[in-house]
């Protein structure tokens, strides 16, 4: 592509320089429009997009269900605030959460803005409800980029110089089999750290992902979150279960956490929830949603009511006839093409997830070969991201909507910008 023809993406770009905080991190794309799996760019070029706004786009760009939803509330009013005037279609999501709450429990839900947020509630909530101070997190994980959260999140780019971190944060291991970690290990790790560290009785809440988002998509072992469950019962400890990025679902039910047998105390959804607007939420067993004296949870613009409107239609999507299937298709089709893939590029350590939630591991503990990858794959028309500690990790979020040919098409660009790393 001639400069030339790039002089729209170059002029966003160029004021992005000089008017948006270098802290936030942008790659040369600068997007037009959006439908489905494929964005344009200002300048025309179309590109299939793997990444879906950081998991937020499991059906797609623009489904004409969620926008309809959105048009029509915004005819009937954009904001109230909920502690100000009540409106219909928050309560309805609280009772649709509930709805589909994995387990037997009766449960009740919080409405915000981001998925930083809702865990920040979820803690205020364990706190509240088991008069305890400490949190147990895990290994890689991330929580999001709050005062309260870059402590309970792993990697330092979160919160290099913006300490002093929140106390009471632990840290256990979590299992990693691909570089050594077992479930055992991981449970020993637990037992130390509730020897050496913390008293078992002063935590309030483990807060853990079921398949690790950000920290390289590492599927928590069932037998992992079992005995973590076990353990939190014996010592009366809530279990958080962090589905911002696993649920709504992308590993083809709609939470990850009913593939592992365990019934959390507090389940954290958002990101696809608001089928793009800002919506997440903290559903829990009713008893501690309601530990909480009233006014302790809010805030202005939590569960607004386009969010609201949308995430309806998003949860009518998700549970129609045949999604499950459609999820179940698409995560057979990836597994298979990438475990090809594996075996052909010799980058490529081990393929992982759970139902649609994949990806490549690279060998290497580095971030070059996986940046060298997703820009080839840019160059390409290909819109993917990686993850992990080291940065070495190629996560694929296409939307579960996504046509089988649009699932090929991406996966061999994928391949040729992995081949065009390794030789380059
Ligand atoms: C598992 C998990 N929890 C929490 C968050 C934070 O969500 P948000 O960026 O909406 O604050 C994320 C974001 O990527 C996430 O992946």
């Amino acid at each position: 592509m001639s400069v030339d023809a790039r002089t729209a993406s170059n002029r966003v770009l160029e004021a992005r320089e000089r008017y948006v905080s270098r802290g936030v991190a942008t790659p040369a794309l600068v997007v037009a429009r959006a439908q489905g799996a494929r964005i344009w760019d200002v300048d025309g070029r179309e590109y299939l997009d793997f990444a879906g706004g950081i998991a937020c786009q499991n059906l797609g760009h623009g489904p004409a269900s969620v926008v309809r939803a959105i048009h029509e509330q915004a005819d009937r009013y954009l904001h109230q605030c909920f502690m100000v005037g009540a409106y219909e279609p928050y309560v309805e999501v609280c009772r649709r959460l509930s709805e589909l709450w994995p387990g037997a429990a009766q449960t009740k839900s919080l409405l915000v803005n981001s998925g930083a947020e809702a865990i920040e509630n979820a803690v205020k909530i364990a706190r509240a409800a088991t008069g305890r101070p400490a949190v147990v997190v895990f290994d890689r994980a991330f929580h999001g980029r709050t005062t309260l959260t870059m402590a309970m999140t792993s990697k330092l780019v979160y919160k290099r110089g913006f300490g002093p971190l929140a106390p009471e944060v632990y840290r256990a291991p979590a299992p990693y089999p691909y570089r050594g970690v077992s479930t055992d290990d991981a449970l020993r790790g637990l037992e130390l750290l509730l020897k050496q560290d913390v008293d078992p009785a002063s935590v309030a809440c483990v807060v853990l992902e079921p398949v690790q988002g950000e920290g390289g998509f590492i599927p928590m072992p069932p037998e992992f979150v079992q005995a973590l469950r076990r353990i939190c019962d014996e010592h009366g400890i809530l279990y958080v279960d962090d589905e911002v990025q696993a649920g709504c679902g992308r590993t083809g039910t709609i939470w990850a956490i009913e593939r592992l047998g365990v019934e959390p105390d507090l389940l954290v959804s958002g990101k696809t929830l608001g089928g793009g607007l800002p919506l997440a939420a903290v559903t829990g067993r009713a008893e501690l949603m309601d530990a909480v004296h009233p006014g302790g949870l809010g805030g202005t613009f939590g569960g607004n009511p386009l969010s609201c409107a949308a995430a309806l239609a998003v949860l009518d999507e998700l549970t129609a006839p045949g999604f499950a299937e459609r999820a179940e298709h698409v995560a057979a089709l990836l597994r298979r093409r990438l475990e090809e893939i594996a075996t052909r590029q010799p980058l490529v350590g081990e393929v992982r997830g759970l139902g649609a939630m994949l990806a490549l591991e690279l060998r290497e503990q580095s971030p070059d070969a996986a940046k060298a990858t997703t820009a080839a794959a840019l160059e390409k028309g290909l819109l993917v991201l990686a993850c992990g500690l080291y940065g070495n990790v190629i996560r694929l979020l296409p939307p579960l909507s996504a046509t089988d040919e649009e699932l090929e098409r991406g996966l061999e660009l994928l391949e040729e910008a992995l081949g065009d790393a390794s030789a380059g």
